[in-house]
């Protein structure tokens, strides 16, 4: 599915509409350049899992948990230098059947990551086709997880409209 967001607010409020569908134990995977929105997909996300403290990047930390419908993780893998690194951090306990799992800069380390999975690809268009507050959005469900809930995620996403 594609879609197409106007300003942060939009992309906010469609991490809120997918988060809205979120279940313990999905993995997200935000991907996307430097910029593109992952955090404020990720907070969106959030904010629908019910977290109401503010969610901050984690790029320095890495990982941050917060609770809301259950609990929420949320990590940033762009500093890591090797998955090993990743390993260290302990990956395969950040994941499992109590909570959500945010992962920016996800598909850098899609080989370690569960293969069913929701991914959230954001894309900055080039000057002359959109304007710099424009993000294409393309979300895809991989797996029996989200086939599971296709058609709702479908609704959801929908009145986002595209390009
Ligand atoms: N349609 C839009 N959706 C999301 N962000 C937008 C949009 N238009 C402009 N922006 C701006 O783009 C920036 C996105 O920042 P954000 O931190 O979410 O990116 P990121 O992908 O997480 O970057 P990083 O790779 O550094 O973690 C914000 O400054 C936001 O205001
Ligand atoms: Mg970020």
């Amino acid at each position: 599915m594609e879609v197409c967001t106007r300003g942060e607010r939009e992309t906010r409020a469609l991490g809120e509409a997918i988060g809205a569908l979120a279940a313990p134990g999905d993995v997200i995977v935000l991907a996307g350049d430097l910029g593109a929105g992952k955090t404020v997909v990720a907070k969106g996300i959030a904010a629908g899992l019910g977290v109401t403290e503010p969610v901050v990047s984690p790029t320095f930390t890495i990982v941050r948990e917060y609770e809301g419908r259950c609990p929420v993780r949320h990590l940033d893998v762009y500093r890591l230098d090797s998955l090993q690194e990743l390993m260290e951090i302990g990956l395969d306990e950040l994941i499992d059947d109590r909570g959500v799992t945010l992962v920016e800069w996800g598909d850098a380390v899609g080989a370690l990551l569960p293969a069913d999975r929701l991914e959230v690809r954001l894309e900055v268009l080039p000057p002359e086709e959109a304007d710099d507050e424009t993000r294409v959005v393309t979300i895809c469900g991989l797996g029996p997880r989200w086939l599971a809930r296709s058609a709702a995620l479908a609704a959801a996403v929908a009145p986002f409209g595209g390009r």
